[in-house]
C-alpha cells in the first residue's frame, strides 16, 4: 500500500497535526515502558526542524468519551519534553477555543500535545464535526500511529481524508518491516504462533497458513492442535470446542503446502507455579494430572533448525508460560536463536504483539531483532490479513 512519507514534504510555517500513540504502560502512576515515547522522536524532530509547529494528537486509555481525570494526556507531556530534551507545551483540550488559542501561540518549530481525543465521543465514532473541528487546528496531517490504525477513529483515520496527509516515520518503518515480513518476503516464511488460546488467533492463523511456508503452533494454543489428533494432553490447558476448526486449519495448511510444526515433545508439571517439579515427555505421553507449559528441547531444536534454514521469520506469542520459570526455557532459547541469526544477516526477524514483546525483553534480544513492532492489536489485524482504515486513509490521501 502506497503511503506518501515525510520525504519531500514542504512543512515550513505550517501547522501539523502529528497524531501519535502515546497509551503507554502505566505503573503506580508512572510509565513503565517508554518504547512508544522512544519511537515517536524522530518524526517529531524532523517535522519541527523544518520550522512546522508540531501539534501531537493522541488517545490515552479507554475514557469512552468522558472527561477522566487519571487519564489526562499531561503527565505525557512532560515525558515527552524529558525525552526530546526541549519543551513540550500542553492543552487542556483537543478541540474548541482553548486549543484554536493555544496553537495561534505556538511559535514555527515548537511541539504541544492536545489533551486526550478519546475525552470526545466524537473521536471513537469518527463523527465529521469533531473531525472537522480537529482539522480546524493544522495545515497538514501526519499519523505516526501505526498502533492505532487498526480503529477507523477522527484523529486515525477521519482527518486523512480533510488535510494533506503523510505517513510519519515510525508509521513508514512498521509498514516497510511488515511488507518485508509478509507482503514480498524473501523465502523460506516461518511463522511462530503462540500463546493460550487458538480462539483469538482462528483468522491469524488462516491468513497465515496461506502465506508462510511454516507455521509454529506453540503456547497452550498447540495442546488444542495436539488433542484434535487424539494425542493426549492430560490436563493442560486446551479448547475441546476447537478441535474440529485446529483440524480444518491443518488441512487448509496442507492444501497451501504450508507445514504445520505442532511440539514434538513437552516440559510437564502436575501444578502451575514457579519452579515445580518438571519432566519432559514425548507429544502426547504423559499422565492425566499433568499439563504442558512449555515446549522441550526436542522441539527447540528442531524448530531452531527451520529458523536456520529459513530467511524470514514472523512472532507472535510465547511458546511456554514464559512469565513463570522454568517454563520460559523454549521461547528464551529461541528467542536468542532468531537474534544470533538476524545478527549474523541470515534471517529478517520480525515481531510483535503485547506478550511477546516482554518475551523477547526477557530474552534479551529486543535489540538484536531486524524489527519489533510497538503495536498489539494493529499488529495482530495486520497478521490476519485485514486492512487497517488509519493505513488505508493514508494511502488514499
Ligand atoms: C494499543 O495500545 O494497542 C493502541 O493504543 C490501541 O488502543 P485501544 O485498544 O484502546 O484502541
Amino acid at each position: 500500500m502506497a503511503v506518501k512519507t515525510l520525504d519531500g514534504a514542504v512543512l515550513a510555517g505550517k501547522r501539523v497535526l502529528v497524531r501519535v500513540d502515546l497509551n503507554v504502560p502505566m505503573q503506580d502512576g508512572r510509565i513503565s515502558d517508554t518504547t512508544r515515547i522512544e519511537r515517536l522522536l524522530p518524526t517529531i524532530r524532523e517535522i519541527a526542524a523544518m520550522g512546522a509547529k508540531v501539534v501531537l494528537l493522541s488517545h490515552f486509555d479507554r475514557p469512552r468519551g468522558k472527561r477522566v481525570a487519571e487519564m489526562s494526556l499531561r503527565p505525557l507531556a512532560q515525558a515527552l519534553a524529558q525525552a526530546l530534551a526541549r519543551p513540550v507545551g500542553f492543552c487542556e483540550d483537543c478541540i474548541g477555543p482553548a486549543a484554536v488559542a493555544a496553537v495561534a501561540a505556538m511559535a514555527d518549530g515548537d511541539v504541544m500535545l492536545l489533551e486526550n481525543t478519546r475525552f470526545y465521543a466524537g473521536e471513537e465514532a469518527n463523527a465529521p464535526e469533531f473531525v472537522a473541528a480537529l482539522a480546524a487546528l493544522g495545515d497538514a496531517y501526519v499519523n505516526d500511529a501505526f498502533s492505532a490504525a487498526h480503529r477507523a477513529h477522527a484523529s486515525t483515520e477521519g482527518l486523512a481524508h480533510h488535510l494533506p496527509s503523510y505517513a510519519g516515520r515510525l508509521m513508514q518503518r512498521e509498514l516497510e518491516a511488515l511488507e518485508a515480513a509478509l507482503g514480498n518476503p524473501k523465502r523460506p516464511v516461518l511463522a511462530i504462533v503462540g500463546g493460550s488460546k487458538v480462539s483469538t488467533k482462528l483468522d491469524l492463523l488462516g491468513n497465515l497458513c496461506r502465506r508462510v511456508d511454516y507455521l509454529v503452533i506453540g503456547g497452550a494454543m498447540a495442546n488444542t492442535f495436539l488433542a484434535a489428533q487424539g494425542r493426549n494432553v492430560g490436563k493442560s490447558l486446551q479448547e475441546v470446542a476447537l478441535h474440529a476448526t485446529a483440524n480444518e486449519i491443518t488441512a487448509t495448511a496442507a492444501a497451501a503446502h504450508c507445514r504445520i510444526v505442532l511440539p514434538v515433545d513437552a516440559v510437564v508439571a502436575r501444578e502451575f507455579r514457579a519452579n515445580p517439579p518438571t519432566r519432559i515427555v514425548k507429544a502426547g505421553e504423559m499422565e492425566a494430572d499433568e499439563m504442558i507449559l512449555d515446549v522441550g528441547p526436542e522441539s527447540t531444536a528442531h524448530i531452531g533448525r527451520l529458523m536456520a534454514e529459513a530467511n524470514t521469520l514472523v512472532w507472535n506469542g510465547p511458546l511456554g508460560a514464559f512469565e513463570t520459570p522454568p517454563f520460559d526455557q523454549g521461547t528464551t532459547d529461541l528467542a536468542r536463536a532468531a537474534a544470533a541469526l538476524t545478527r549474523a544477516g541470515r534471517l529478517l526477524s520480525v515481531a510483535g504483539g503485547g506478550d511477546t514483546v516482554s518475551a523477547l525483553r526477557h530474552a534479551g534480544v529486543t535489540e538484536a531483532f531486524s524489527y519489533v513492532s510497538t503495536a498489539g492489536g494493529a499488529f495482530l489485524e495486520w497478521l490476519e490479513g485485514k486492512t487497517l482504515p488509519g493505513v488505508a486513509a493514508l494511502a488514499q490521501g
